[in-house]
């Protein structure tokens, strides 16, 4: 007997439960085990078949661990076939997360019951890959086409209660699954036959060409979305003895493909970026109320997230009109909230009492911790932890939001230095999920977990970085936007380049998104490194031109691009490209044609090389903690799992010549890491 599924007779229903910690995924014990449990039912003669889960949850997937080697029988659709196709009634008695792997055995039974609350999906297109067990091919018999597309091509879960909506749930219940079950098949309607012997129903003529249409331009470049549509639109045409083996053969292939390895390398590093070396050992502190200081861009969305997460916020600012339009920041995010329905009436009252805004330290006096968003200078911020220190608790921990300015130098002079932290949001700090969660020298390992608990709490990805200009991401922003105008000056237009970065996935190119974002922060940032930067680097001045001539991007109309008021197309500007050509020209460059390939390879080699700098200067931990930086705060396409990914992707020969071409062509502005020598 299979040691994760057992079957127990209950008079003449057979109880089969499947045991197989954590989430009871299908691997290979788990589907021999179902097979002798069909037998065993069968051979009992039994009324009915229950099939349920231990622990959290019932099946929730399949086992990812057996992808890359060869699939081992029993295969899954085999099993879940022959549980279709038995003679004795089975019926799937659901809680927790029925995913993937879960929701197509469900779908096999004859019958599906679910405790309220649990959760449908089919989410393997954010894995890259189609269902592998019929679950493209059932899930438009149960639903209808047009439901399982929406689910099958956005992997969004949805409950119990929306499931049993669209007529794919026969029961939901409360409380305990199998005596849920034991009673509905006390009185057990007659089954219907199999979802594989159905027909979905029609749909429109054009249907299926309006969607690809539409999902082509959402998914970006990611094509599993597609591949999901496809094996529905066979779903929708064939019958399933032909649409089942069409859609096992697309998974596996899928299985095998880059994207699928680059979005499962996204999945997992999402699991172990939480789990940096340099916190081992270390626990969170309780943090019930948050101060955060300066109410501005950052200040309020930071307000707004850490409100929403459950805390008591007091927000301070330097005097009480500015605290009075801090708290106004902070309250029009909470109506964005309820407006978009993500906030509830009563939520947001609970919210705005939560919050305290006021130009007074007293209102932080007991607050956990301290986050500071004022303006990005040494002295104000010095000032601002001064004030701070005077005010909290000698343990109460203290983080700056700060961009670029070393934390350590912020921090000079205040006691307890084990509980210094930085903490750098991204902009708008409400929505984007990174959190690099900035380490000190003397940082300790609960105040680190406790940054790390934080992020957790506001539904963001927090990423260990050391301490360098920029950080884990803007660092690597400032090698790809430098050699961006390399290029520029070597042969390329900002559309060009930023089309090719498109291209490439990136749902901007690096000029557009200076002009949206606004070309000032990194014109001072240039004027701020101006003192330390080696005098023979190469240097393109055509940004600070633009900056001087009060091209600020989008929100003067004009910045790379020029732009019709009232809207946020680019179009490309006479004067910019007269200006890159007289530069180009003064510098005695010679401009030559790129392809889009080569300004890729190009981008991507410098992003890669600033990528394992860091980690060989122990900035970052791993090469996976670069990948979520930039997927998770810089749009860079999850779907081809970060820079460093791509690397082991494409091949590090590959990313050498690319650098040794940049290098070339600007030589001394470059300095290469180990792993590109
Ligand atoms: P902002 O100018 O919108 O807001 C700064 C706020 O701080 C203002 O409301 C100001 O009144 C207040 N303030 C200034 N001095 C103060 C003092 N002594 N006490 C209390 N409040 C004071 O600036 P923003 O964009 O919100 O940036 C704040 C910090 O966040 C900077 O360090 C910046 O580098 C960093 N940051 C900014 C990002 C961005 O995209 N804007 C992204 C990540 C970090």
């Amino acid at each position: 007997m299979s040691s994760v599924v057992s079957v127990e007779l209950r008079g003449d229903i057979a109880l089969v439960e499947i045991n197989n910690p954590p989430v009871n995924a299908t691997g290979v014990a788990v589907r021999l085990g179902l097979l002798e449990a069909v037998a065993k039912a069968e051979a009992a003669n039994a009324k009915a078949a229950i099939v349920y889960c231990a622990g959290r949850t019932f099946v929730a997937g399949g086992d990812i661990s057996e992808f890359g080697k060869p699939p081992q029988e029993p295969h899954l659709p085999d099993v879940y076939q022959n549980i279709e196709d038995s003679s004795v009634p089975w019926v799937a008695a659901t809680h927790g997360t029925t995913l993937g792997g879960g929701f197509e055995l469900a779908m096999a039974c004859d019958f599906r019951l679910a405790q309220t609350g649990t959760r449908f999906g089919l989410p393997e297109v954010n894995l890259g890959l189609v269902p592998g067990a019929g679950g493209s091919q059932r899930l438009p018999r149960l639903i209808g086409v047009e439901a399982a597309v929406e689910l099958a091509t956005t992997g969004q879960l949805i409950d119990a209660q929306q499931l049993f909506d669209l007529g794919g749930l026969d029961l939901v219940f409360e409380g305990d699954p199998v005596e849920a079950a034991l009673e509905f098949v006390a009185d057990l309607p007659t089954p219907l036959s199999g979802l594989s012997k159905r027909s979905p129903a029609p749909v429109a003529d054009d249907f299926f060409a309006s969607k690809r249409a539409e999902i082509t331009k959402r998914a970006k470049g990611q094509t599993s979305p597609l591949d999901n549509l496809r094996a529905i639109e066979w779903a929708a045409t064939l019958p399933f003895s032909q649409g089942q083996p069409k859609e096992r053969a697309l998974h596996l292939e899928l299985r095998d493909s880059a994207q699928s390895k680059a979005l499962r390398h996204a999945f997992f590093s999402e699991r172990a970026v939480s789990k940096p070396k340099a916190m081992e050992g270390g626990a969170p502190l309780d943090i019930t109320k948050i101060a955060v200081v300066g109410g501005g861009l950052m200040g309020a969305g930071i307000a707004f997230a850490c409100l929403n997460a459950g805390y008591d916020v007091a927000l301070i600012e330097r005097d009480q009109d500015a605290a009075n339009a801090g708290r106004e920041r902070v309250e029009g995010l909470i109506a964005g909230g309820i407006k978009r329905g993500k906030i509830s009436q009563d939520k947001a009252e609970k919210l705005k009492s939560s919050l305290i805004a006021a130009d007074d330290y007293a209102a932080c006096a007991d607050a956990d911790l301290a986050i500071e968003a004022v303006f990005e200078d040494l002295g104000v911020k010095q000032q601002v932890f001064q004030s701070l220190a005077s005010h909290m608790r000698e343990d109460a921990i203290l983080a700056t939001n700060t961009s670029y300015i070393d934390p350590t130098q912020i921090f000079e002079g205040i006691t307890n230095p084990s509980r210094f932290i930085g903490l750098h949001f991204f902009s708008p700090a409400h929505i984007m999920k990174l959190l690099e969660i900035v380490q000190l020298p003397s940082t300790s390992k609960d105040v680190l977990a406790t940054g790390f608990d934080l992020g957790k709490q506001l539904r963001k990805v927090g990423v260990l970085s050391g301490i360098c200009d920029g950080f884990i991401g803007n660092r690597i922003l400032s090698a790809y936007r430098r050699q961006a105008d390399y290029l520029l000056m070597d042969g390329c237009t900002p559309k060009q380049i930023d089309d090719a970065m498109r291209g490439f996935g990136m749902p901007m190119g690096p000029y557009e998104l200076q002009d949206l974002t606004g070309l000032q922060i990194s014109w001072a940032n240039r004027k701020r490194q101006a003192p330390t930067r080696a005098p023979d680097e190469r240097y393109v001045r055509i940004g600070d031109l633009l900056c001087e001539a009060e091209r600020f991007g989008q929100r003067s109309a004009k910045g790379w691009y020029k732009y019709v008021e009232g809207d946020r197309k680019p179009h490309e500007d006479g004067f910019v490209t007269n200006l890159i050509e007289q530069e180009a020209k003064a510098a005695g460059i010679e401009r030559q044609l790129f392809t889009n390939q080569e300004i890729v390879d190009r981008l991507m080699a410098v992003m890669i090389n600033e990528g394992a700098l860091i980690v060989e200067e122990g900035i970052a931990e791993r090469d996976l903690d670069v990948d979520l930086v930039k997927i998770h705060g810089y749009g860079f396409p999850r779907w081809r799992g970060g820079p460093m990914h791509y690397a082991s992707e494409i091949g590090i020969d590959r990313v050498k010549a690319a650098m040794t071409d940049v290098a070339k062509q600007s030589p001394n502005s470059w300095r290469l890491a180990e792993r590109l020598k």
